[in-house]
């Protein structure tokens, strides 16, 4: 049996699409990539914007063609937009030719939704919030040797007004650290070096646990595992941001030296409707605590242009902190409309308007980012290699541990090894350079 795996949406979606494949792996299938050879496709949707929506949809309505001429394929829809009930509805009355929709709740139940559809029963929808507990031990199919994601909680519970998130993923949860290590334990057995700690807002882990611990301290047992080299994590909300974590990443040796802090907007007045729950000045003077504690830190951030009743003022503030922090680098996005979210009802700002804070703010950030990413020249870092350069397989390719991409001559022996590298010339966002000998 051949199934295809689709994923739209963040790395938490990606780490959800993992598990589906390991779940079909176990009931014996192999994956393809066309959607013509599939005998199972899964769509892993994203609901945060509607253009992700679209795609789904553009995706979806395709697969009409695709089930044509292979009719015992079979289709399901999972993932955000499952979460959404004008999405199950519209699936339900419009999409006769999708088999099931599963919000991420249902995650765990594939394999019996798979079954009822395969054994003849109606169309499935698992669709309803379930509050209840965590499922664990969920088999995964990774993409890469040396790097793994791993779902340290679910859920969300600021309710930023604009989001929907907390409204298709539920409430947060928190997984339980022994889970978690021994997980990672696993992991690290299987030649694992690097593990990406995924939640939508890791700062409050583990206060809705019974044994109650903190994020910080969740850190420092992944970092006692020997074998892992590296540790990253996102996302990190600016309100919950602890003393005690900026200690630990300070002084740790594995912790990577970046830190994806989300902005949204630098107007207080902004953040205030947002309800982000800090000012400019809380932003910038944390911002600036973390540069001062760890200065070889790269600080990225998620900025959103034409939010409910921002006017051209709004928007300076929000370049000025960028200026003033100088992010090593920013997604930007336009606000967009999610029904059911309180920005919804609010007064929208015309297009026009938007895309011109918008073309301001790319410029002001694409300015930081160049800038911060020239001042490692001539540095000596470590990297992890990662792979052979695919353009040239006389270069390898690594990773500093701020995320910046070097290129480097070396060959294929040297893929998961950490590497001290000499930071030779800037080409814009990456590097060329050349391994130097260990100073120790
Ligand atoms: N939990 C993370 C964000 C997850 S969503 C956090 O709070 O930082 C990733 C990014 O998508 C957000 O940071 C935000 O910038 C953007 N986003 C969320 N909702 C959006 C919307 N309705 N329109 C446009 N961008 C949105
Ligand atoms: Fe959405 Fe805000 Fe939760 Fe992030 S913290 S997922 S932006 S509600
Ligand atoms: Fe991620 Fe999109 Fe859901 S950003 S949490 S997949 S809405």
């Amino acid at each position: 049996v051949r199934a295809l795996v689709d994923t739209f949406g963040c790395q938490q979606n990606v780490a959800d699409s993992q598990h589906i494949m390991g779940m079909l792996e176990a009931m014996g299938c192999e994956f393809v990539t066309e959607p013509t050879q599939a005998d199972i496709i899964v769509l892993n949707t994203c609901a945060i914007r509607e253009h992700a929506e679209q795609r789904a949809f553009g995706n979806l309505g395709a697969l009409t063609h695709t089930k044509r001429r292979h009719p015992e394929q079979k289709i399901f829809l999972c993932g955000c937009m499952a979460g959404e009930t004008k999405v199950s509805d519209r699936v339900k009355h419009s999409y006769p030719h999708v088999d099931g929709v599963f919000s991420t709740h249902h995650l765990w139940q594939f394999p019996q939704i798979l079954w009822n559809v395969l054994s003849g029963k109606k169309r499935q929808f698992f669709i309803e919030d379930e509050p209840g507990s965590i499922a664990e031990g969920i088999p995964q199919v990774r993409d890469s040797k040396l790097k793994a994601w791993v779902s340290i909680m679910y859920g969300c519970n600021n309710f930023c007004t604009y989001c929907i998130v907390p409204y298709v993923r539920g409430r947060e949860k928190s997984r339980r650290p022994k889970e978690i290590l021994q997980e990672i334990e696993k992991l690290a057995d299987d030649g694992v070096v690097e593990i990406m700690l995924l939640g939508q807002n890791v700062n409050s882990y583990g206060k809705n646990l019974e044994d109650e611990i903190s994020f910080a301290q969740l850190l420092q047992e992944v970092e006692k595992i020997d074998k892992i080299k590296r540790i990253r994590f996102m996302t990190s909300h600016p309100k919950d941001l602890s003393d005690e974590l900026i200690e630990v990443m300070k002084n740790s040796d594995k912790i990577c030296r970046h830190l994806h802090l989300p902005l949204q907007s630098g107007s207080t007045k902004i953040l205030k409707a947002m309800n982000r729950r800090y000012t400019k000045e809380q932003y910038l003077e944390l911002a600036a605590k973390i540069r001062r504690e760890i200065p070889d830190i790269s600080l990225t951030t998620d900025i959103m242009v034409g939010f409910p009743g921002e006017t051209a003022e709004d928007v300076d503030d929000t370049i000025d902190v960028i200026r003033k922090v100088g992010f090593d680098n920013a997604f930007t996005f336009i606000y967009s409309v999610r029904t059911g979210t309180p920005a919804a009802a609010m007064d929208q700002v015309p297009e026009e308007e938007v895309h011109a804070g918008f073309d301001r703010v790319l410029e002001a950030v694409q300015e930081t980012a160049r800038k911060q990413v020239a001042r490692l020249q001539g540095q000596t870092l470590t990297a992890l290699v990662e792979e052979v350069n695919e353009q040239d397989a006389s270069l390898v390719t690594g990773r500093l541990s701020n995320n910046t991409i070097v290129h480097f001559p070396g060959s294929a022996d040297l893929i998961g090894q950490i590497v001290p590298v000499k930071l030779e010339e800037c080409h814009g966002f990456y590097y060329t350079g050349h391994r130097v000998e260990e100073t120790k």
